[in-house]
């Protein structure tokens, strides 16, 4: 008989304890199955619920990526949440860095060795990809919503992932976090959303500098050739003020904005 799938225990409550001071009438759901967190949190926020909510899928049907790629996991396989918020931040730009920082750093903090950050929004484990951050802001009246989805592998992508453009260095998905960390998906929950939200607030009050130095420190592609899904290549050398790539090309240096490209090492 095919073993039963685990019954995950969420820690909702502890989560709302940790978070609720910082963020009042902050709120925290977990949902069997939807087509995508962050889908939904900006589809409650087009209908004009704007309330702080972490928003967690045991599964998603339709989880989306940047770039329009998406985000495919089968049950069990990858925590899968979205954090909707009001934010007043002076300057959004970096907000997704901070993001990643965050979690890269919780979970470096939790025992995992050997983690990196790929401008602009990959989390990668060695040579392979652990996770990604999808920020999708907005605008109601004067109030602005910032959705941050966060997505992890727990174990192997067992379902085929999309891919880069032909002629880029494949994806290999990361072999998950519980190669790694004896915790189960509702424990990684529990260790990285409240250090997300103070890190969120930080933000909000001090903006992309406060990170800069922290994203230095774990920048996976600082010092590596690398190829820009537009052609352009060089030697990638740290974030600019704003949180830009900084590129070393043969025409010079140039800094990418992370809006519509994708970059892979070349080694
Ligand atoms: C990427 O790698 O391009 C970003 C992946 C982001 C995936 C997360 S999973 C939770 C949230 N809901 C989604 O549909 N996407 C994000």
């Amino acid at each position: 008989m095919p073993a039963a799938p685990e019954r995950l225990r969420w820690p909702a409550e502890a989560i709302w304890q940790a978070v609720e001071p910082l963020w009042p009438g902050f709120t925290v759901e977990v949902l069997p199955e939807i087509d995508s967190t962050n889908t939904e949190l900006m589809r409650r926020c087009r209908a004009g619920r704007l309330e702080p909510v972490l928003l967690v899928a045991e599964h998603q049907s339709a989880g989306r990526g940047r770039l329009g790629r998406s985000w495919v996991s089968s049950p069990g396989a990858s925590l899968t949440f979205s954090l909707g918020l009001p934010m007043r931040p002076p300057d959004w730009a970096g907000l997704s860095l901070a993001v990643g920082v965050s979690v890269a750093e919780r979970l470096a903090a939790l025992g995992v060795a050997g983690l990196a950050l790929k401008w602009p929004n990959d989390l990668w484990l060695g040579a392979a990809k652990l996770g990604g951050i999808l920020i999708e802001t907005a605008s109601m009246g004067a109030q602005r919503y910032a959705v941050l989805g966060v997505g992890l592998n727990v174990r192997k992508p067992d379902l085929p992932q999309p891919q880069p453009a032909a002629g880029s260095v494949p994806l290999v998905p990361a072999a998950g976090l519980q190669s790694v960390l004896k915790l189960n998906a509702p424990q990684v929950l529990g260790q990285v959303v409240p250090a997300l939200m103070q890190d969120v607030r930080h933000f909000e009050r001090e903006g992309w500098p406060a990170f800069a130095q922290r994203f230095a420190a774990l920048d996976g592609l600082a010092g590596r050739r690398v190829l820009l899904s537009d052609g352009r290549e060089g030697l990638a050398c740290g974030l600019g003020a704003g949180g830009a790539l900084r590129l070393q090309t043969v025409d010079g240096l140039i800094e990418v904005v992370s809006g519509e490209v994708s970059v892979r090492p070349q080694d």
